[in-house]
């Protein structure tokens, strides 16, 4: 069987350009959900992605469309994760595809997540088809959008489809537009399987389900595959399309679009990127663009209630079962007790991976700082990589330290430019480059360390531009930088929840900002307790907590014998959620703001 009846497209948007309403539109048009069915907008179907109204999880969806030339295409439509934390997925899904629709709102124009969004499907040599959508608003201006897509884009403006998902103009011509410019499927010499994997999903009743696209030879029930990065194999159980419910297939042919279930049991056996042969008639080589996925953001994840551990444990493993991407080790911290060191590909997943241990698992959670990777050097010759302040090297076993970079697309109003690239500046970045958009936007291209992203640079940036920037960014490989540990140490004890690796020049700020949060919420003792930050030994900063006679029962007059006794009860009860740090008895609460607000 051919391929010239179907086209693999997906559509690139910046947030809330409409990519959901125009993708329920095509569903509709093309009759493939019902009036009923389209309650919801189905293609975002996970709670909290509907809340965040962003997209983590990419569903593929197949439509039937009879084409004005008379023929029926098979159109498969790719969602694409919505966020730099799952660019690689979207890499993967965009190499599923011939095509992209680039979707910008004709109210707002190019955005830093669309030119990101852009270099990765040029870089996937994919057809993109412009799409200056929500023409239906009074505040579209088309023309500008057409200019910036020439300017900034280097697209031309004629190639512009213009289109509302609001009231349904152009949609039609839109589909017309996928099936006369999206090239069909390439066609291979031979028929050996080669299927791309671009997202996996586990299911309780099934297992885990993987998302191919085939590029060559075909896949049926009852097929011994393997998997070429794992090399294991496994019988295909059921293949099949999604309409966008699953629906089984006899078979999944060259350039298709669909699912494949087998004996898989976790989702970390699937590797998204990966190639599926047939394990009889295996291809020599995996398909193009494989890599393992990296976590970049490291934190630890404790209970708040040290019994609730095992729990912990059970839930995420759980968790990692459906997020591959998800790594997590045991450790534990004097301050806070057992728990675990865990990896994720960015702020964003940490955040829902957070969110769904409180959620799903009504886990009483708090997490330790995130911090990135490092590549340090060793003066032995050695290197390693560490993603915990407590693997820190001593300062002169130290030969060199790389921290991540990013490249960041900052998308601003003139106005703002003096404060953006102070703000770069003092997150130790580099502007490298300068783009004037329009007589009202510039383009900044800057060189910034992940770490230094990761707080909030994106919150400041917003308010700095009454909410009008934009920003994007990709991974730039890793720098030397200055870096050094930052101990802070309560009474003369390290607590090692508070470590960080942070700048040189950094450490005396950030030490200062830290002790008098913790000045703020420890509790006086009966002694004078001294917080000091110290780098290499060295007191960077400092905070003392001045002495108090606790004396719970002073207010008894000492009369009420069985209060006072209610009261020794009550403090000693306190206790137990103390945690000692050396002499020092500060409540677990304390740790939990300070760890919350800095
Ligand atoms: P993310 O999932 O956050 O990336 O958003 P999205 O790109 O899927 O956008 P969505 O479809 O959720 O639309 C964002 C907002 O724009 C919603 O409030 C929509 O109602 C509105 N919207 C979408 N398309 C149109 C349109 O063609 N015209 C008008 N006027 N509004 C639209």
């Amino acid at each position: 069987m051919g391929t010239e009846l179907t086209r693999n497209f997906s559509i690139i948007a910046h947030i809330d350009h409409g990519k959901t309403t125009l993708s329920d539109r095509l569903l509709e048009l093309t009759q493939t959900i019902s009036e009923r069915e389209k309650q919801d907008q189905l293609l975002d179907s996970m709670d909290l992605e509907r809340e965040r109204g962003i997209t983590i999880k990419s569903h593929p969806v197949t439509m039937a469309f009879p084409s004005k030339d008379g023929k029926t295409y098979r159109m498969n439509l790719l969602d694409t994760p919505g966020h730099v934390d799952f660019s690689y997925e979207v890499s993967r899904s965009l190499a599923a595809c011939e095509g992209a629709l680039l979707l910008i709102d004709a109210a707002q124009g190019v955005e830093a997540q669309t030119v990101a969004n852009v270099q990765l499907a040029l870089n996937q040599n994919l057809t993109v088809l412009p799409v200056i959508n929500k023409i239906d608003l009074p505040s579209a201006d088309v023309d500008k959008c057409k200019q910036q897509l020439e300017d900034i884009l280097a697209i031309p403006a004629e190639e512009a489809l213009l289109t509302s998902g609001k009231t349904g103009i152009g949609i039609e011509d839109l589909l017309e537009a996928v099936v006369e410019r999206v090239p069909p499927p390439k066609e291979w010499d031979d028929d050996i399987l080669r299927a791309s994997v671009f997202d996996s999903v586990f299911d309780t009743y099934r297992g885990v389900i993987s998302y191919v696209r085939v590029m060559s030879g075909s896949i049926a029930r009852g097929q011994r595959i393997k998997m070429l990065a794992t090399n294991k194999t496994y019988e295909v159980k059921e293949v099949g399309v999604f309409t966008p419910k699953m629906l089984k297939q006899d078979a999944l042919n060259e350039g298709d679009v669909g699912y494949i279930i087998a004996n898989v049991k976790s989702t970390s056996d699937v590797k998204i990127g990966d190639t599926i042969t047939d394990s009889i008639k295996p291809a020599s080589e995996p398909l193009p663009g494989f890599k393992e996925i990296q976590p970049m953001v490291f934190a630890g994840i404790y209970p708040v209630t040290t019994d609730d551990f095992e729990q912990l444990k059970l839930a995420m493993g759980k968790l990692q079962i459906n997020d591959a991407a998800l790594s997590y080790q045991a450790e534990s911290s004097a301050a806070l007790g057992f728990g675990f060191r865990c990896g994720f590909l960015g702020l964003l997943h940490m955040e829902i991976v957070l969110e769904r241990l409180r959620r799903e698992f009504d886990m009483d959670v708090i997490s330790t700082h995130p911090g990135v990777i490092y590549e340090v050097d060793l003066t032995n010759k050695t290197s390693i990589t560490i993603d915990n302040p407590t693997q820190m090297p001593e300062p002169q076993e130290i030969e060199e330290i790389r921290e991540p970079v990013v490249k960041v697309f900052i998308l601003i109003p003139n106005d703002n430019i003096g404060d953006v690239m102070q703000l770069v500046m003092e997150k130790r970045g580099e502007v490298v480059n300068t783009e004037t958009l329009d007589d009202t936007r510039v383009m900044l291209t800057a060189v910034l360390p992940l770490n230094e992203i990761l707080i909030d640079f994106n919150d400041r940036l917003k308010s700095m531009t009454r909410g009008y920037g934009s920003m994007d960014y990709e991974h730039d490989g890793y720098r030397a930088a200055n870096l050094v540990k930052m101990d802070m140490n309560i009474s003369g004890e390290p607590v090692d929840a508070f470590s960080t690796i942070v700048h040189r020049e950094k450490a005396e700020s950030y030490g200062r900002q830290l002790a008098k949060k913790l000045r703020e919420v420890i509790p006086r003792q009966l002694f004078v307790v001294a917080i000091q930050a110290s780098v290499g030994g060295k007191i960077v900063a400092r905070e003392s907590i001045s002495a108090m006679r606790k004396n719970v029962t002073a207010k008894c007059y000492g009369g009420d014998i069985s209060r006072k006794r209610k009261l020794l009860e009550k403090q000693k009860e306190g206790k137990k959620k103390m945690k000692s740090i050396g002499r020092v008895n500060i409540p677990q609460e304390a740790f939990i703001q300070v760890l919350k607000s800095t």
